[in-house]
């Protein structure tokens, strides 16, 4: 990894990636942090959901995707701004390809350190859940702490529908909401890691369905710290409009044009 920082391109992009919209909770921290850094916002909408995929089926999309997606736009950073990518394949990745990477990790220990009821529950989609990956995590930092996990996959579903303009039917919040509360202790939750990128996009409707006392915590703020640590003196200028990259074209493209706008992407391509 040594030696990136020194013939970089100032308008060398950053890559954030992720199965749909979900990576968008991730970008808009980064342009907080870096908002001169050059961008591609991927999307491999022809794979969305991820949640429902099996490992290998995740790990060779995300390892191909990003392969492909190196060699053309030569990125300085690649985030893979997906918790269900990173949790499988953020191994992989790194090993295959010679660009420093940076995952998404279920922020299981911010909300150990939150909690008061000692009591923390986890919505993720039901790849990531299954995740030694997040075992770990609760076995690190969740120690003494009860760790209440549900796949909200239906909630991605939900995300993209809300970006691109739709309604979405409430009920939906409601049994995430439930999916957690019902299980033995439930009742006791009052933090809830959205271990799942789409999720944040949904806070205040999930806020509606869990009620009051119960705080929401994702990595999006750590990440894009992290990134720009890894960055730090790096140059930066666009001679070009930040692109929103998809690998499927299809009728999402153009609802979701507000939303790119909105996000600061320019032009859209698909791979
Ligand atoms: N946004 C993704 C995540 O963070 C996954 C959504 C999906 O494709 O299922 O897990």
């Amino acid at each position: 990894m040594m030696g990136f920082a020194t013939i970089m391109d100032a308008d060398a992009p950053l890559l954030l990636f992720d199965s749909g919209v979900g990576g968008l909770s991730v970008l808009a921290e980064v342009r907080k942090v870096l908002p001169a850094a050059p961008v591609i916002y991927a999307a491999d909408n022809g794979g969305l959901p991820y949640g429902t995929k099996s490992e290998a089926e995740v790990a060779a999309r995300v390892c191909g995707l990003l392969g492909r997606m190196a060699e053309r736009y030569h990125p300085r950073l690649i985030c893979i701004a997906c918790n269900t990518a990173s949790t499988i394949a953020l191994g992989m990745v790194r090993d295959v390809l010679n660009v420093p990477i940076v995952g998404t990790v279920p922020a299981i220990k911010p909300a150990a350190a939150m909690t008061r009821t000692g009591t923390i529950g986890l919505l993720g989609t039901a790849a990531t859940i299954r995740q030694g990956y997040v075992d770990r995590l609760e076995a690190e930092f969740a120690q003494g702490k009860r760790l209440l996990r549900f796949a909200a996959g239906e909630l991605v579903g939900a995300a993209e529908a809300k970006l691109r303009g739709e309604p979405v039917d409430p009920a939906v919040f409601a049994r995430a909401a439930a999916g957690l509360r019902d299980q033995p202790g439930g009742a006791d939750i009052d933090t809830v890691v959205l271990a799942c990128t789409h999720f944040p996009l949904l806070r205040d409707e999930l806020a509606k369905a869990f009620g009051p006392g119960v705080q929401f915590v994702d990595g999006a703020a750590g990440i894009a710290r992290r990134i720009a640590a890894l960055t730090a003196g790096q140059p930066f200028a666009r001679s070009i409009g930040d692109l929103a990259l998809f690998t499927k074209q299809d009728n999402s493209l153009a609802a979701l044009a507000d939303t790119l706008k909105d996000a600061g992407l320019e032009r859209v391509e698909v791979l």
